[in-house]
């Protein structure tokens, strides 16, 4: 085969293995932001899951078109490792989410935040991760979103 052949069929695989699939938060106002897509790298067995180590890097990406402006906002993200729907395990504590890309937010327009996390909690099995970005001044104003993970033991 030719070797652009190849090249090309890696990246695409490559690229599809990433993409997970999420579902919206049910707390959080759904018309404030879309979420068009949710990348998490590595993810070997998504779409459905992906499945993570502990202490291990890993980057995670969204695309999405707020519905509100915000000039100071924040993100974190927040694990339900007990399957009781109430996200109380925080994996990485509010942080302020300007650093990942230039703020204002701006209304109607499409952006990507590429973030890293590391999950080191001693919590082993399938359960759900949410990820929220919000206007520090209206919580109100939102995006979020929860996907499934599954670390091995
Ligand atoms: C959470 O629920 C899923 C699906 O219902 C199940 O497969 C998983 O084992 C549960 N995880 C824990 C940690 O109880």
């Amino acid at each position: 085969m030719d070797a652009r052949l190849v090249l090309f069929f890696g990246f695409f695989i490559f690229v599809h293995s990433e993409y997970v699939n999420r579902k919206s938060c049910k707390d959080v106002n759904p018309t404030k932001c879309s979420i068009h897509s949710v990348k998490l790298d590595p993810c070997p067995d998504g779409p459905a899951f992906c499945l993570l180590r502990r202490n291990k890097p890993y980057s995670l990406a969204f695309d999405f078109t707020p519905r509100f402006e915000a000039s100071k906002l924040m993100l974190s993200i927040f694990s339900d490792n007990k399957n009781s729907t109430l996200f109380d395990t925080m994996v990485t504590p509010p942080v302020d989410a300007c650093q990942y890309f230039s703020c204002p937010l701006e209304d109607n327009v499409r952006q990507v935040i590429d973030i890293d996390f590391v999950y080191e909690k001693k919590h082993y099995g399938k359960f759900p991760l949410q990820v929220k970005l919000w206007n520090d001044e209206d919580e109100t104003e939102a995006c979020c979103f929860t996907l499934n993970i599954n670390i091995l033991k």
